[in-house]
């Protein structure tokens, strides 16, 4: 069996751990490729709620194979953390693996994160503050503390000395603090690798044979297309790939494991952080948003900037993704609107107009979105469970989406609950949408 990959199709937070959860179901093993802990992940079964910074949405699973791979940047102490809230409320999370050779998040990595955005002041990205970023500085400068390291007091010792020695002088103003002191963070460090050594593998071994024998492997993507480094608004960005090429590297398997791409898209626009976001609303309606749709951080709880959908940004995201399905999470939030906008191009600050995405900067941050009005619809959808349940607004305003995006809508989010979807006919032809089909009557 193939691998599917489930990605994030905007600035994150569409709904990744929802959907991932539900398709889990029908998989065999969820595996993290990227991100770190910057990540909040929300699965909602009935009156539970919970949320995953670090741990794949598989895990609820009794038994299910969950995988952080090599491509996730790891803070032990949180890591562990989530394992005992899971394990306090009765979560078997003994089917845990983690890579041997994800890199470690270090004390000195949050604290450069907090001091590189106090320096950056009103230029400042918005970051979580996890020390995302100095961590996948440090594996790209060679510097960095992989997850096998912690089994190994003399090499962990000598590793912490050689990564902090370049950065003595920005850690200059944290000389006293006792996190930084080599001693305290060698045996903390040590006590971590104590810790989570029964989970720790060769996961990219353990992939492949999942592959071979026929097992079907989740991907779970974190933050967004909109977020990637390389494609995404930089520098307003995370410091790895959330698309789904990087699925591959991120877990070491090869592309051609790779069968279907699953975008995940709100029915609207959210960014947490700053930079462009052509269709932001400033206004009461953006307001609105966010209070209906509960747009406030899963990490840091910061409110979450709102916005119209942005078709040039997720038809990019289809294209940068190879999408082979769309989901759309949050429909339910715009039932009760007169009007629905959504931004079907960008008009530069000279005029012109684009349909495709701005490579440069400078375009980017002057274009302001054009609008194409749709008519709303008045019901609630949180109990329709078929594409004819829906008012006939929400079906025109997701053909709509579905044919500017360029990919079939395979599920669509009408509320919280993980049974709160609608499988649409394409959906249940993809290779999770038959398997949920034979399980349950959809
Ligand atoms: P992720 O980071 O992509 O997993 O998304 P988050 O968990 O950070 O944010 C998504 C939020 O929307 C969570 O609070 C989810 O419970 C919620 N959510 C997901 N799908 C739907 C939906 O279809 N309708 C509504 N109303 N909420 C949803
Ligand atoms: P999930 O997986 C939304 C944003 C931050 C900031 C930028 C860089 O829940 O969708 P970082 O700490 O990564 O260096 O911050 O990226 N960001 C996210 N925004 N959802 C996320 O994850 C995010 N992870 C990072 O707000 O703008
Ligand atoms: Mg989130």
């Amino acid at each position: 069996m193939p691998a599917i990959v489930v990605v994030g199709a905007q600035w994150g937070d569409e709904g990744k751990g929802k959907i991932t959860d539900l398709l889990a179901e029908h998989g065999d093993a969820v595996v993290r490729f990227q991100g770190g802990n910057n990540a909040g992940h929300t699965i909602v079964r009935g009156d539970e709620e919970w949320k995953l910074h670090l741990i794949p949405s598989g895990i609820l699973y009794p038994g299910k194979r969950c995988v952080i791979g090599n491509g996730v940047v790891i803070d032990p102490r949180v890591l562990i953390d989530e394992l005992d809230a899971l394990r306090a409320r009765r979560v078997d999370v003994g089917g845990l693996r983690i890579s041997a050779n994800a890199h470690l998040i270090m004390p000195y990595h949050l604290l450069l994160d907090s001091a590189g955005e106090a320096k950056l002041g009103k230029l400042q990205i918005g970051t979580t503050r996890r020390g995302i970023g100095p961590c996948y500085a440090d594996k790209a400068a060679r510097l960095g503390i992989r997850v096998q390291d912690l089994l190994d007091e003399k090499i962990l010792k000598k590793k912490i000395v050689a990564a902090m020695e370049p950065k003595r002088l920005s850690l200059r103003p944290f000389e006293k603090d006792p996190a930084l002191d080599l001693r305290t963070m060698t045996e903390e460090y040590l006590i971590f690798g104590h810790r989570l050594e029964q989970h720790i593998a060769d996961t990219s071994k353990l992939m492949w044979e999942m592959l071979e024998n026929d097992e079907l492997v989740i991907l779970e993507g974190a933050q967004g297309a909109m977020l990637d480094i390389d494609h995404g608004t930089y520098p307003f960005v995370t410091s790895s790939n959330p698309l789904a090429g990087a699925a591959c590297v991120g877990t070491g398997i090869g592309p051609k494991a790779i069968e279907e791409v699953w975008g995940i898209s709100k029915a609207y626009t959210t960014r947490v952080g700053a930079g462009p976001f052509p269709s932001e609303l400033h206004d009461e309606m953006g307001e609105t948003i966010r209070e209906r749709g509960g747009e406030f951080g899963t990490t840091t709880g910061r409110p979450r900037r709102t916005g119209w959908l942005d078709l040039v940004a997720l038809r990019y995201a289809a294209r940068l993704n190879t999408m082979t399905a769309l989901v759309v999470t949050k429909l339910d939030v715009l039932s009760g609107l007169d009007r629905i906008n959504v931004c079907t191009s960008y008009r530069g600050a000279e005029g012109a107009e684009f349909e495709d995405f701005p490579y440069h900067q400078t375009v980017l941050h002057h274009s302001e979105a054009e609008l194409t009005e749709l008519p709303g619809w008045k019901e609630d959808l949180g109990e329709c469970r078929t594409l004819s349940d829906l008012p006939q607004g929400a079906r025109d305003y997701l053909d709509f989406v579905a044919e500017h995006t360029g990919a079939p809508v395979a599920l669509i989010g009408v509320g919280p609950g993980r049974e709160q979807v609608i499988w649409t006919e394409a959906g249940q032809q993809t290779l999770i949408g038959a398997a949920a089909a034979r399980s349950t009557p959809v």
